[in-house]
């Protein structure tokens, strides 16, 4: 199994579509969410806000996606969100340099070199334009965000690189109109945008992606409280460098400085114990430390949740600590007070932020689930995150039993994701329902005309159990819980 392998049932069952695909030559890294797809990230993003947002009593808010240039000079992403480019010096084919570099030695090449440094590689490697053979040129920057034109002025502003910048400006207004006591969590779903040089990774680089983003805003000095307590022997998987995880509880990886402190330690047990709950097993997710020449622009001390997929370890979810630098330089560029009050003291928050990318969050999770077995192909995702969780089909189209089983369907469908399917064999709508990931499947036939019982198919185990129309309500909330 491979990438290919999942995107093609993702594409077949309608999670995911190339976008503008009936025009050619569109761009690439740009993917629409069909319904199905749309189905799994709401249910997803339903345990993200449960199993995050609920129970650690953040706040959600949701912010523009165009931002005048103002911000982006204050946040820094004007002069440093760049990648590096090399041009051929005769077809003019751009490639990002440390991609190209990465195709002739086969290995990685780290993000954040200096362009001297990739020149020298560059040189060292005689890496050549892979179109035409010819020399590529040094190393020059390229800025990621698309920039935009308000009005009819068109004045400069920008799509958001990260959803991030929305909640930071938000930060004055916030603890002015809500009752914030630090630290607290401020969470936001949405779009961002980055105009990669060259995406070809299809799902897992967008130019236009889904972010689910949660900035946490605490005092520098009160970093031990006694909720951080709950995490202290959680064993985190962590792995400094590319390697394998060493899982260490939070309270020994902080003792020995692998991690800040508490606080960091417990939001990095809250990302991990999330991923472990939607159905990644533990053993495939590890927490990268990044060196110096690896974390971004804004943070002091970063970790990446990955997690093991065909193609290797992916990053799935940026954890930054971001200090004072965001809070700072808005308030230098602004002229705007972001200091907020801490039982009585004025302090400027640190943050500390769990990134989440979403579309590869999906993919993840898709691929993590992806079995094949003779000629049946399903996923095996969890009730709580499957995009349908019930499918209903009459035996057959005929004898009142449609009706009965709409009868059903209407029974649920207000308390379940549940799916009516009255279409082909029963062996192909069972076919369907495993390529969705559906986890149960309701029969409607003649017993339940006569005797009110339906039969209930368990998509992995494909066993079947009668149970009572009356209590099948009652019988699905037991599994799907
Ligand atoms: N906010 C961090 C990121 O977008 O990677």
């Amino acid at each position: 199994m491979n990438y290919e392998d999942v995107m093609n049932l993702a594409v077949r069952r309608g999670f995911f579509f190339r976008a503008v695909d009936s025009y050619p030559n569109t761009p690439a890294g740009f993917w629409d969410y069909g319904p199905l797809g749309v189905a799994f990230k709401n249910r997803y993003l339903n345990l993200w806000r449960r199993y995050l947002v609920k129970r650690d009593e953040m706040l959600e808010i949701d912010t523009v996606q165009i931002m005048p240039k103002a911000v982006f000079v204050a946040s820094g992403h004007l002069s440093n969100f760049t990648d590096p480019k090399v041009e051929c010096s005769k077809c003019h084919t751009i490639y990002r340099a440390d991609k190209v570099i990465e195709e002739k030695v086969k290995h990685a090449v780290p993000e954040g070199l200096k362009d001297s440094e990739y020149d020298a590689l560059l040189a060292e490697n005689h890496v050549l334009c892979s179109n035409c053979k010819n020399p590529l040129s040094g190393t020059k920057r390229f800025n990621m965000m698309f920039r935009v034109g308000i009005g009819p002025q068109e004045e400069e502003a920008y799509l958001r690189p990260e959803t991030a910048q929305g909640i930071f400006v938000d930060v004055p207004l916030l603890f002015k109109t809500q009752r914030i006591k630090l630290p607290k969590g401020i969470a936001q779903v949405g779009k961002s945008f980055r105009n990669e040089i060259a995406p070809r990774q299809g799902i897992l680089r967008l130019r236009e992606l889904n972010q689910a983003e949660i900035e946490v805003l605490f005092n520098p000095e009160k970093v031990d409280l006694p909720k951080f307590g709950a995490a202290l022997d959680y064993k985190l998987n962590i792995a400094q460098g590319d390697v394998e995880p060493t899982p260490i509880s939070v309270s020994e990886a902080v003792a020995q400085g692998v991690i800040p402190h508490k606080l960091i330690g417990y939001y990095l047990h809250l990302i991990q114990s999330f991923y472990e709950k939607v159905g990644i097993p533990s053993s495939a997710i590890r927490l990268r430390k990044l060196g110096d020449d690896e974390k971004a622009f804004y943070s002091s001390v970063a970790f990446d949740l990955e997690v093991r997929t065909s193609g290797g370890w992916l990053e799935l979810v940026a954890c930054n600590y971001r200090s004072d630098y965001d809070l700072t330089r808005h308030a230098e560029v602004s002229k705007t007070d972001f200091t907020v009050d801490d039982e009585g003291v004025k302090v400027l928050p640190h943050i500390f932020e769990l990134s989440m990318g979403i579309d590869r969050s999906l993919f993840a999770l898709l691929e993590s689930a992806y079995r094949v077995e003779g000629e049946r192909t399903y996923l095996a995702l969890k009730p709580a995150v499957a995009p349908i969780q019930v499918g209903v089909f009459p035996l057959m189209g005929k004898d009142g039993l449609p009706e009965e089983a709409k009868k059903v369907y209407e029974l649920i469908r207000d308390d379940f994701e549940a799916a009516y399917d009255e279409g082909g064999s029963i062996g192909r709508r069972y076919a369907r329902s495993d390529e969705a990931g559906i986890p149960f499947c309701v029969t409607v036939d003649q017993e339940t005309l006569k005797e009110g019982t339906v039969t209930v198919r368990e998509r992995d185990t494909k066993g079947q159990v009668k149970v009572k129309v009356n209590e099948l309500p009652g019988w699905l909330a037991s599994q799907t819980r």
